[in-house]
């Protein structure tokens, strides 16, 4: 099976990975898994954010290259795509908030089936909606997790655990992204096994932030509903650790399982930046997406465009009068 290689090699990184936060807590290193790890993934995270957006910011895109699919800006007469070939800045705006809010071009994306021996296109709306439901799943989970880091719960987290738990069905409440960002995940990676295409062309950079992220919200649903921590203790230490003053002392107080869930979670941080994770940031950099189709109203020109040193007739006329006159050519000026 090909892919077990790199299914397998990504499969143990995130299970030793857990376990060096796991054991390293229950050994007394939880001070180094709970404040010193954290803060220097935060530190590459941040740096390397900057680094990447910075450099594709500065990487020169002299023309205009979305990726269209429908017509352009032409004449008055002929119907156009506003939103697959944007003119205005307006319309990329549409089309930006489409492909970030909605997934947009995942939902047109098609896939490729031999039916009856012969290729056909299909929607994959499976993909998108997994997609969907483990990104927004995903989002709330975060936005959850803000009353770990503040000393006051914000009025609107509040509200999203009150609409996230509607299913309540006992103490803890249940919420319904923490099985959807599962759920999600697992669809993700199932089609990436299942699928003899994509399973073809995947790599260990393709498992392993599926299986890294599994990790932590799997850890994370035990966390939750299985083995529980003293979450008083963890708030102290998390208050302590988003306004600069960790709380080492309750650290004791706190389940290992905690330290597997935050390790993960600082290699998750330490590695986004460096993966395909990026496409996050990368989106909104995109200049297939992010450009309006308006060449035909516009000269865009090469800003790096060596200076051409111009030689009109009229100098070649000067150069050359008397030769030309001489051979009979006409020249227009005597
Ligand atoms: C990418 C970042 C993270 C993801 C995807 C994630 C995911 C999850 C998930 C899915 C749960 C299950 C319960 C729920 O849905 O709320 C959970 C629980 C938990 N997470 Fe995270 N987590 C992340 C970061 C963190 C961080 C940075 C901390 C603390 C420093 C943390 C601490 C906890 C704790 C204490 C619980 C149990 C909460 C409870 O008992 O109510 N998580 N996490």
């Amino acid at each position: 099976m090909s892919f077990m290689p790199s299914f397998l090699i990504s499969l143990a990184a995130v299970a030793v990975l857990f376990g060096i936060g796991y054991g390293g807590a229950a050994a007394g290193a939880g001070a180094v898994i709970g404040i010193y790890v954290p803060y220097a993934a935060l530190l590459v995270f941040l740096g390397g954010l900057v680094w990447k957006v910075a450099d594709w910011a500065n990487s020169p895109v002299p023309f205009r290259i979305p990726t269209t699919s429908g017509q352009q800006k032409s004449l008055d007469w002929i119907r156009r795509d506003p939103i697959d070939s944007p003119f205005t800045k307006g319309e990329v705006v549409l089309r930006m908030a489409l492909e970030v809010l909605f997934f947009r071009s995942l939902l047109k994306n098609t896939k490729t089936q031999l039916h009856h021996g012969k290729p056909a296109y299909a929607t994959d709306l499976w993909l998108w909606l997994a997609a969907i439901i483990f990104h927004y799943s995903m989002l709330v989970v975060l936005l959850r997790h803000l009353r770990l880091f503040l000393a006051e719960t914000p009025f609107f987290v509040t509200a999203i655990e009150r609409a996230d738990g509607f299913m309540q069905v006992g103490v803890p409440v249940f919420y319904a992204t923490s099985i959807g960002i599962l759920l999600g995940l697992l669809w993700l990676l199932s089609r990436r096994i299942l699928n003899p295409l994509v399973r073809y062309i995947s790599l260990p950079n393709d498992y392993f932030p599926l299986l890294l992220l599994l990790g932590i919200a799997g850890s994370g649903f035990c966390l939750r509903y299985i083995d529980k921590t003293d979450i008083v203790a963890v708030k102290e230490l998390t208050v302590g650790l988003a306004s600069f003053s960790p709380a080492a002392d309750a650290i004791a107080n706190i389940n290992p399982l905690f330290f597997g869930h935050l390790f993960l979670v600082a290699i998750l941080f330490a590695y986004f930046p460096f993966s395909k994770l990026m496409h996050l940031a990368g989106v909104f950099l995109s200049p297939t997406r992010n450009l309006a189709n308006n060449s035909r109203a516009e000269r865009h020109i090469n800003p790096w465009n060596p200076k051409v040193k111009m030689h009109t007739y009229d100098e070649y006329e000067d150069d050359f009068r008397d030769l030309m006159k001489e051979v009979g050519l006409p020249v227009e000026k005597e």
